[in-house]
């Protein structure tokens, strides 16, 4: 019989029981980061949404605490964000300290059943003790519904040059953007959307992030949809623009993909973390997120990420790396140069643990290859190059159990952005997820998988001649007792 605990990762956030999706509030305030995610506590699949809360020293460990905020008489709470409000402009305050300020959706189940759109309203909450106990604003909401039955996922952030809060909102099939003096009173200021990007599903979760561009600003758009991921399910678009405290205008129409595969969706950025920009996504996806064969809990959140901006091929990407301190959660690297080919470089006692590892491969010609992760009953997770379509490609197909969902089953490609001859891969392989980052973060794919038993062989398939300069595999650290 597997154990409850099979398939729990080593070092992603899963919360101890029952359900989990969406990141949300996520906020760096006094040494700790905040974790709150959308929660059920009552089952492994959706329900009656509250904010789950974490916390973190260094984003890797993270501590679950007490529920932070539950449903009331406006509805479920949904996704949102928060900040540290340092100016005390909404007056949630006391005795000179900054409050932490919540800004989330209600959503009122009642309204969605009676067939009304105004069902999805933004409220507040506040903290007054940096983040452990939260209270709800009196006035809520602070933002009224104007007819539109998608109407949520508000991202908050300071502007600066305007001294202004920012709130990106999804509704529906566009993004509108609101502008506060003190979180309380919102004024509509402009939306973007309506025709550009993918809009084969509802437009949910918005994060509108600035980097520097050769000293100019320049600012990327997310936007989760649900349905319309280019591999099915949902899935993260992004937009290359300008956003002058009003108005958003995109270098061009179209959107491009953060993260092409599966599992990665509704992602968003700390607020508060200076000049570093870092995002955790849910590592799951709606079309079979509730069906997955986990028991105790359901569902994990990537790693975070740092993102920045660069150029390849005269166009803007955005780059996803994991963050730097990530090679603190691995034991020592075991080093092979010229890896043999076609037979197993791994087995046994150098792949020990449960089945969670990082494994980084240097110089592999842009030619045709496979990585393979494989176990002794013939499970096989491969992660590779086809140099004909020019695609990366995680093929999930042999991975386990693959039928709990008719479309889970399947070999996911992504585009190759770079056109350097030799490839550089980071994979990180939790238990039941991947995540591989290619030409230094230009290419990324996140995707999970439920072997049958820890996989605990790696290969890597190809022609003669096809191998890295360099491979390095290290085992992760048992987690802490936490
Ligand atoms: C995205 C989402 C959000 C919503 C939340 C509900 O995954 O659908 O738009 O606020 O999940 O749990």
């Amino acid at each position: 019989p597997v154990s409850s605990e099979f398939y729990r990762p080593v070092y992603h956030f899963t919360p101890k029981a029952n359900w989990m999706n969406d990141p949300n509030g996520l906020v760096y305030h006094k040494g700790l980061y905040h974790l709150f995610f959308q929660y059920y506590p009552g089952a492994t699949r959706w329900g009656p949404m509250h904010w789950g809360h974490a916390t973190s020293s260094d984003l890797l460990t993270w501590k679950e605490q007490p529920i932070a905020l539950y449903p009331d008489s406006l509805g479920y709470i949904f996704s949102g964000s928060a900040v540290v409000d340092k100016g005390n402009t909404s007056g949630f305050g006391r005795e000179g300290k900054a409050p932490l300020v919540a800004i989330f959706t209600h959503h009122h189940p009642d309204g969605e059943k009676n067939g009304r759109k105004d069902y999805q309203v933004q409220s507040l909450a506040y903290s007054i003790d940096d983040g452990k106990t939260w209270a709800k604003y009196a006035g809520n909401p602070v933002l009224n519904n104007p007819g539109i039955a998608d109407f949520r996922d508000p991202k908050v952030s300071w502007y600066e040059p305007a001294e202004k809060w920012i709130m990106t909102l999804a509704t529906k099939d566009r993004i509108a953007f609101y502008s506060s003096p003190d979180l309380k009173e919102w004024t509509k200021e402009s939306e973007f959307g309506e025709t550009s990007g993918a809009h084969g599903g509802v437009w949910e979760c918005p994060d509108l992030l600035p980097f520097d561009h050769n000293g100019k600003k320049m600012w990327i758009l997310l936007v989760s949809i649900n349905p319309g991921a280019p591999n099915g399910g949902s899935g993260t678009q992004y937009f290359v623009g300008d956003f002058d405290g009003k108005r958003f205008t995109p270098l061009e129409p179209e959107s491009k993909w953060m993260d092409p595969g599966t599992d990665n969706y509704a992602g968003v950025t700390f607020f508060n973390t200076g000049g570093k920009v870092i995002l955790i996504g849910w590592m799951s996806n709606w079309q079979y997120g509730q069906d997955v064969p986990t028991k105790a809990w359901r569902s994990a959140m990537t790693l975070p990420r740092e993102l920045s901006i660069a150029e390849s091929g005269g166009r803007i990407y955005l780059v996803s790396k994991p963050i730097k301190e990530v090679k603190k959660l691995f034991e020592k690297e075991i080093v092979i140069k010229n890896p043999a080919i076609n037979r197993d470089i791994f087995e046994g006692k150098a792949m020990k643990g449960p089945g969670a590892y990082r494994i980084l491969i240097s110089g592999m010609p842009a030619r045709d290859f496979s990585i393979v992760l494989s176990n002794e009953v013939g499970n096989e997770l491969i992660i590779g190059f086809d140099s004909s379509s020019g695609n990366y490609f995680i093929d999930r197909r042999k991975s386990g159990d693959v039928g709990f969902e008719p479309g889970f089953a399947k070999k996911i490609p992504s585009r190759r952005v770079s056109g350097t001859t030799t490839i550089d891969l980071e994979l990180y392989i939790d238990v039941a997820s991947v995540e591989m980052f290619a030409d230094n973060g230009l290419n990324v794919m996140t995707a999970i998988f439920f072997p049958n038993r820890k996989m605990d062989k790696l290969s890597i398939r190809s022609s003669p001649g096809v191998r890295p300069r360099e491979l390095k595999i290290a085992v992760a650290r048992p987690p802490a007792n936490q």
